[in-house]
C-alpha cells in the first residue's frame, strides 16, 4: 500500500528527530547560541532615511505626526547629512516642499527647485552619502495629484515627460539614484531613456514598483503637503487586495530598466515582499511608511509598547520577508539602538 511507504519514510525521520531527542529550545538557551543560528541580520547598512526639505533658512521643525523627523531648510542639510552618515546610514531619500505650486508641478523640475538645491548642497558636504530623490509631482501640483489632470482624470502619457524632466534635473544636480513614486505606466522607460540620452547612464532607478493606494500615507501627506485636493489616488496606485498584479508591476518596471524595485507600504504588505523576492533576482527595497511609523510612535508615547523592541522587530520582519533595504523614519534611532547592542 502506498500509505505504508509514507509511514516508513516518516518513521525514519521520526527516529532521527523528534522530542525528546530533538529539543529546538537547545539553540535558544543563550544569546551567543541564538546569534549563531540567526537567519536574518538587521544592520544600519540596510537603512535609507527620508528627509523633508523646506524653503526658508535656519529651519529645523519637528513634524507633528512623525516625532523625531523634521522639516529642514537647505542651509541646514549639511549638518543633517553629516549626522546621518556619521551613524553609518548609507543613503537618504529626499522629499521637497516647494514655496509655490501650480497645475503642472513646475517646481518639481525647476533647475533651482528645492530638491535640486538640496542635492547640490548635500553632495558637496557629504559626497559619499548616497542621495536618492523621490520623483513625483504631487508635492508640486496645486491639485495634489501625481500627474497632469485632464477633465478630472490623471493623464498618464502627458505626465511621463514631466517625470522624466524631473528625474533629469535631479541627476544634473548630482543625485545618485532617482525614485519614481507616481505609478504612471511607462515612467521607468521614459526616465531611463531621458537619463541615457543626456549622459547619465550611471544614475540608477529605484522604482516604487508595487505602490499601493494605502491609507498608511496619512502622516506623510501632512508632512509633505501633498494630499490630493479632489478624489483619491486609486486610479493610479495599486488596489490593496492584489498581489499577482504587484508581480506584473515589478516585471514591467524591470523590463523598462529599473535597477531596484520597491514595495510600499512594507509592514502591511510582507506577503508582497516575499513573493517578489521569490520571483525576481533584483535588489528589493521596502518602504516602512509614515502611518506604520506613527502607529508605533503613538503607542510608545502612551507607554503601550516598548518602542525599541517593536521598531527593531518590525524592521527585522521586513528583512525576513525578503527586502534588501528598508526606507524607514526610524533609521537614525535604529542605528543608535543597533550600535548599543
Ligand atoms: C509621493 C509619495 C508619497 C509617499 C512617498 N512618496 C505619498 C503618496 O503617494 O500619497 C508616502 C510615504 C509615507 O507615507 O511615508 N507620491
Amino acid at each position: 500500500m502506498p500509505f505504508c511507504k509514507n509511514i516508513a519514510i516518516l518513521e525514519k525521520e521520526v527516529e532521527l528527530a523528534i522530542f525528546p531527542q530533538l529539543r529546538l529550545r537547545r539553540l535558544r538557551r543563550t544569546e551567543a547560541l541564538r546569534q549563531m543560528v540567526r537567519e536574518t541580520d538587521l544592520s544600519v547598512k540596510d537603512f535609507i532615511y527620508p528627509l523633508f526639505v523646506i524653503h526658508g533658512e535656519g529651519i529645523r521643525q519637528e513634524i507633528g505626526s512623525m516625532p523625531g523627523n523634521f522639516h529642514i531648510s537647505v542651509n541646514l542639510l549639511p549638518r543633517e547629512a553629516e549626522e546621518v552618515a556619521g551613524l553609518g546610514i548609507p543613503a537618504i531619500i529626499l522629499f521637497g516642499l516647494p514655496e509655490t505650486k501650480d497645475a503642472l508641478g513646475s517646481g518639481a523640475y525647476a533647475p533651482d527647485g528645492i530638491i535640486q538645491n538640496a542635492v547640490r548642497v548635500i553632495k558637496k558636504a557629504m559626497p559619499e552619502l548616497v542621495v536618492i530623490t523621490d520623483v513625483c509631482l504631487c508635492e508640486y501640483t496645486s491639485h495634489g495629484h501625481c500627474g497632469v489632470v485632464e477633465g478630472g482624470y490623471i493623464d498618464n502619457d502627458k505626465t511621463l515627460e514631466l517625470l522624466a524632466r524631473t528625474a533629469l534635473s535631479h541627476a544634473e544636480a548630482g543625485a545618485d539614484m532617482v525614485a519614481p513614486s507616481d505609478m504612471m505606466d511607462g515612467r521607468v522607460r521614459e526616465i531611463r531613456e531621458t537619463l541615457d540620452r543626456n549622459g547619465f547612464q550611471d544614475i540608477s532607478i529605484i522604482s516604487y514598483a508595487a505602490k499601493y493606494a494605502s491609507s498608511f500615507y496619512g502622516p506623510f501627506r501632512e508632512a509633505a503637503e501633498c494630499a490630493p485636493q479632489f478624489g483619491d489616488r486609486r486610479s493610479y496606485q495599486m488596489d490593496p487586495p492584489n498581489v499577482r498584479e504587484a508581480l506584473r508591476e515589478v516585471e514591467q518596471d524591470i523590463a523598462e530598466g529599473a535597477d531596484i524595485v520597491m514595495v510600499k507600504p512594507a509592514l502591511a504588505y510582507l506577503d508582497v515582499i516575499r513573493q517578489i523576492r521569490d520571483e525576481f533576482n533584483y535588489p528589493l527595497a521596502a518602504y516602512n511608511v509614515s502611518g506604520e511609523f506613527a502607529m508605533v510612535k503613538a503607542a510608545a508615547q502612551r507607554g503601550w509598547l516598548d518602542e525599541k523592541a517593536v521598531a527593531l522587530e518590525i524592521l527585522t520582519a521586513i528583512k525576513r520577508a525578503g527586502a534588501d533595504m528598508v526606507i524607514t523614519y526610524y533609521a537614525k534611532e535604529a542605528a543608535r539602538w543597533l550600535s548599543q547592542d
